[in-house]
């Protein structure tokens, strides 16, 4: 009887009002996840991800240089955090930027374990990353553009803290339906990033396709 209440209750309800409803849904089990940090990190870090999100390619399309300041926006458990530290060397620095505090004390506890003493773990507000002015080579963002809500003001701010020749390197997940990565409303398609980042005053410098669900775009100040 209580299933065909629900059903009668469903069909009464309006298309798009289901639409929502999945929508909800979707989020809710993103922002549970979000809150059980020790299920996220374990995901972030799972080896198997490793088969799509290549990170050794990553880095080598990107030709790190020792000594290079990068910001990795959205660090998360430091899946890329840790690679680019050592690419840096000594000599550079990684800022792993994060608004989670559980995130932060992480990758406290591991820059100390793996004594990263050019990682440097930032605790951002939601829209700064809290980092000084024209000091910044590279912002790098894994598959987390879209978390960021505020992304005009957020674009403003990382122009003025790119160092002269500076770049921002945007990875995320093509906006179709995928095995991996977040619900599909929570995506952002690449040509309406390109287009968003050209009407904030960037232009596409580089695009790498060798990510098999992911855009991997290169983009400087024009
Ligand atoms: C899907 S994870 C990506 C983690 C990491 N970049 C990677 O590729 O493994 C997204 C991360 O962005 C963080 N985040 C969400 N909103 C943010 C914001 N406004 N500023 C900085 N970090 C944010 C979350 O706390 C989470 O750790």
């Amino acid at each position: 009887m209580k299933a065909i209440l629900s059903l009668l209750a469903m069909l009464a309800l309006p298309l798009s009002a289901l639409a929502q409803d999945a929508v909800q849904r979707d989020r809710q089990q993103m922002h549970q996840l979000h809150r059980d940090s020790r299920a996220y990190i374990g995901m972030l870090d799972d080896p198997k991800r490793d088969a799509y999100q290549k990170p050794y390619e990553v880095l080598t399309a990107l030709a790190i240089e020792p000594g290079e300041v990068i910001a990795d926006i959205g660090a998360g458990s430091g899946y890329f955090t840790f690679r680019l530290a050592h690419r840096v060397g000594d000599k550079g620095r990684v800022y792993a930027v994060d608004i989670s505090p559980d995130m932060i004390r992480h990758l406290n506890r591991r820059i100390r374990e793996l004594k990263a003493m050019n990682v440097t773990a930032i605790l951002a507000d939601a829209d700064d990353p809290l980092l000084a002015d024209a000091s910044i080579d590279r912002f790098f963002f894994s598959d987390s553009w879209h978390h960021i809500e505020n992304q005009s003001k957020y674009l403003s701010l990382i122009k003025k803290m790119l160092k002269p020749g500076g770049e921002i390197i945007m990875i995320d997940f093509h906006k179709k339906e995928l095995p991996v990565g977040p619900p599909m409303q929570m995506k952002i398609a690449r040509e309406d990033l390109i287009r968003q980042m050209e009407s904030n005053g960037f232009r596409l410098t580089k695009e790498h396709t060798f990510l098999p669900y992911q855009y991997f775009l290169v983009f400087a100040p024009t």
